[in-house]
């Protein structure tokens, strides 16, 4: 609120609107647009919605000329550097840090619910053996709202706790479910003696038939990669649990929405894009600079995978976290140098093509998350999986402040018409 408002003409029929300016904690006011329409006759066109605050928030802050991100106020670089992914999740839902005993609280919560029902990993082995990980993905947790009829009242604060609690504890044995059926592999057991991302590396990676040896350069390039992509303020698929959990829809489906907005490779599938590209590259006789030209060329729908964003107009700052850790992690794994290399010459290239410094078009967070996961065995089919997975503490930490927000309503947003004008039904 900041008892400024603007005033709007329209200089033909001489109507004016007082909007009322809004500002926040961080970044650009709003302008409320709560009366436009009844003082003006006029609606705002905005698509994409670039342009337009969808709602109040206070979970993620993002300056994209300034490449910041921060966490309930703590900077991306802190938290990638200091915490965990668990104590990332707790700090989303519940607006601070927890002390160790609010921390061992938390985890041994998120521990009693790891395990999913029987019947998940029979529904799970329905899947034709081909079928991509994210179809499968999506289709489970949708599913979930089958199993939990004790926790979808969304008007109650503890249902909408331990919903939250159980798709994050589910996520990690849920993702390892349909990587293994893709596999033809048995399904593992979460093991609670281990961390969160020890668990899960157990449930992808572990065979029944001899101990699981874990790799703590592994373990802690993962955690990094799910802390950089908990959250990030009203992103495509955030904004797209938002608006599904708006008309009330329980949580399991609001967030399987969200996994099926993720999948788009101008989102999520990013990262399986830029590994096909590098390989393009590497493979069939494409360069750096046929590939360059083609991302430029109006004519072909091609786009330079993980260069770009709607927000960032400098640099992803999880981009250059992720690049570090690219360098640590792969001279410890001897793992796709040669994919790094290339991906290291298409970043100086870009850099010094007008066309993309022009329009600010830098690695963003999916640029090389993909040569991490590659170098920790994860498939490629399974990268966008391993982003919804780390997103979904994000997404519930979104549903429910949507929830508990004073000004909630359902998302209706109307359109300029283009169509016909009225006419009769011929005969
Ligand atoms: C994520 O929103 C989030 O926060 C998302 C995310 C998260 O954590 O949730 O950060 C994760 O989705 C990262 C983005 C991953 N996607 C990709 O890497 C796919 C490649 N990027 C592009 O598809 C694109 O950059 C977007 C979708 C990311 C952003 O699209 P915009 O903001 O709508 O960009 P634009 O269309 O306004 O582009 C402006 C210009 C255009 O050219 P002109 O019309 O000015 O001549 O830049 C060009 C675009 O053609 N452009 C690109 C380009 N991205 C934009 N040209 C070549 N290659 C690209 N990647």
């Amino acid at each position: 609120m900041t008892n400024k408002t603007l005033t709007l003409t329209d200089n033909d029929s001489g109507k004016t609107a007082e909007l009322e300016l809004l500002e926040g904690t961080h970044g650009p006011g709003c302008i409320s647009l709560k009366n436009l329409y009844k003082d003006t006759g006029y609606f705002t066109y905005d698509p994409g919605y670039g342009m337009t605050g969808s709602c109040k928030s206070a979970i993620t802050f993002i300056d994209g000329e300034e490449g910041i991100l921060l966490h309930r106020g703590y900077p991306i670089d802190q938290l990638a550097e200091k915490s965990s992914y668990l104590e990332v999740c707790y700090l989303l839902l519940y607006g601070k840090l927890p002390d160790k005993s609010e921390f061992n609280t938390f985890s041994d919560t998120i521990k009693t619910h790891t395990m999913v029902h029987e019947n998940i990993r029979d529904f799970i082995s329905g899947f034709r053996y081909d079928a991509h990980p994210m179809a499968m993905l999506v289709g489970t947790v949708g599913a979930l709202s089958s199993f939990y009829h004790d926790s979808l009242d969304i008007n109650d604060p503890k249902h909408r706790e331990i919903s939250a609690h159980r798709l994050i504890a589910k996520l990690p044995t849920i993702a390892s479910y349909c990587y293994r059926h893709h596999r033809g592999l048995p399904f593992m057991y979460p093991d609670n003696n281990l961390s969160y991302v020890e668990n899960f590396l157990q449930l992808m990676f572990a065979v029944p038939a001899q101990d699981y040896q874990q790799s703590p350069v592994a373990a802690k390039a993962l955690e990094v990669m799910l802390i950089l992509h908990a959250d990030h303020e009203q992103n495509a698929s955030t904004s797209t649990v938002r608006l599904a959990g708006s008309s009330g829809a329980n949580p399991f489906a609001s967030i399987a929405a969200g996994v099926a907005s993720l999948w788009g490779p101008a989102h999520g599938g990013a990262n399986e894009a830029v590994i096909n590209m590098l390989e393009a590259i590497e493979q069939s006789g494409e360069t750096i600079e046929t590939t360059i030209a083609r991302a430029k060329d109006k004519n072909d729908p091609f786009r330079l995978m993980g260069f770009g964003h709607r927000v960032y107009k400098n640099f992803d700052p999880r981009a250059q976290i992720i690049a570090k850790l690219c360098h640590e992690l792969l001279d410890d794994l001897e793992g796709d140098q040669p994919l790094f290399t290339l991906a290291r010459e298409l970043e100086e290239a870009t850099l010094a093509d007008e066309y993309f410094r022009e329009r600010k078009l830098y690695p963003n967070v999916d640029f090389y998350s993909g040569i991490i996961l590659r170098a920790l065995d994860i498939p490629m089919n399974m990268f966008t999986v391993m982003f919804a997975m780390a997103r979904t503490v994000g997404w519930i930490s979104h549903w429910s402040e949507m929830h508990s927000d004073p000004e909630f309503r359902i998302g209706r947003p109307r359109q300029i018409y283009t169509g016909h004008s009225r006419r009769d039904y011929p005969g």
